[in-house]
């Protein structure tokens, strides 16, 4: 049976997908329904500017961008929600999903979930800004998947937009197979619309986890579209770009992000070049592994530009 087309969302990363990043992405590649902001969370009682600029609506270009917020209590989530409303971001996503033990600890991210009153709690924002829309991004535990089955009735009692979940445990990190039948219990309980993310990497693997849970209502795609830009756009239309066309893509999408740093970077080359070299980072397979060699070995600007353009990538 042939399945209509999934809309596809591209996930949060830190340090990864911010706004030039997404600009330029949906710029050249697009194929995206929706784009996540890396969470924004408080930090010694105040925002970074890094988060400030990211958010603001000055800095995105995207048509459908979603901002994203870490907290482990109701008070951190108020004053985030109050910065997030003088930018005018209305669409707001919880991170419930992070599993970094620094932040998981303090019941952070996915640290919060094997305790339903903190999660409660937390959650009780969202029916006091109507104005706002509201989703959250899980996994299925911290420790064990029973914690998301556990606190599904207290999400299915909210008006949520929609609930994405990475099939992982929070102990886990990224090792370790997604787990399928975790993704299942929850989803036979969720009542809201469910979008599945995790270690989907081409078309068929969208294709698979769509045969395989026709119910979902979209995929978020994360580390695959870092790897292969042009993933969602692919499987869109159908159609696989050329090799010489996806280099040209990369040229293209790079040079925007390039041109950005270059407007508002003050820290010097250096600063520059460690930014530039993660946007290299991930698709190591599609330019090569001697010109991502090259790449992450130049120590200066004038080195890098060589590396980029011995590979035919400037
Ligand atoms: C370096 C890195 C940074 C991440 N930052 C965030 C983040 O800020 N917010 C979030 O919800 N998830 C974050 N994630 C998780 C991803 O959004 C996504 O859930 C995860 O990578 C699994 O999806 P994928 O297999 O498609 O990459 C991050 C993951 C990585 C590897």
């Amino acid at each position: 049976m042939s399945l209509p087309k999934l809309p596809i969302y591209f996930a949060p990363l830190q340090g990864y997908t911010e706004a030039d990043y997404r600009n330029a992405h949906a710029a050249v590649f697009g194929g995206i329904a929706g784009y996540y902001t890396p969470f924004v969370r408080v930090e010694t009682g105040g925002f970074r500017n890094k988060d400030v600029r990211d958010i603001s609506p000055f800095n995105n270009k995207v048509d459908n961008l979603t901002v994203q917020f870490l907290a482990n209590n109701q008070e951190k989530a108020e004053k985030i929600l109050a910065f997030f409303a003088e930018h005018q971001c209305k669409t707001i996503d919880i991170n419930m999903g992070c599993p970094f033990p620094m932040l998981a600890k303090r019941h952070n991210g996915s640290g919060i979930l094997p305790y339903p009153d903190e999660v409660k709690a937390l959650l009780s924002v969202i029916e006091k800004h109507p104005d706002m829309k509201f989703s959250v991004k899980m996994r299925l535990g911290w420790d064990d998947p029973n914690e998301c089955l556990a606190i599904a009735p207290i999400l299915n009692e909210l008006p949520l937009d929609h609930i994405t979940l990475h099939p992982r445990l929070g102990k886990q990190q990224y090792k370790g197979e997604v787990d399928l039948i975790g993704f299942a219990a929850f989803a036979e309980l969720c009542k809201h619309p469910l979008i599945y993310n995790g270690d989907l990497e081409t078309v068929e693997d969208i294709e698979d986890i769509h045969q395989q849970f026709p119910q979902i209502a979209g995929v978020m795609i994360g580390r695959g579209l870092l790897k292969n830009p042009a993933l969602a756009l692919e499987y869109q239309t159908g159609e696989r770009l050329s090799e010489s066309e996806l280099r040209q893509r990369f040229k293209q999408m790079h040079a925007l992000v390039l041109a950005q740093y270059e407007s508002r970077m003050e820290g010097g080359d250096l600063q520059m070049l460690n930014k530039l070299k993660t946007f290299w980072e991930y698709p190591e397979e599609a330019i090569g592994r001697k010109t991502w060699k090259n790449i992450k070995k130049s120590i200066n600007m004038d080195k890098y530009r060589t590396a980029l353009s011995q590979g035919g990538l400037l």
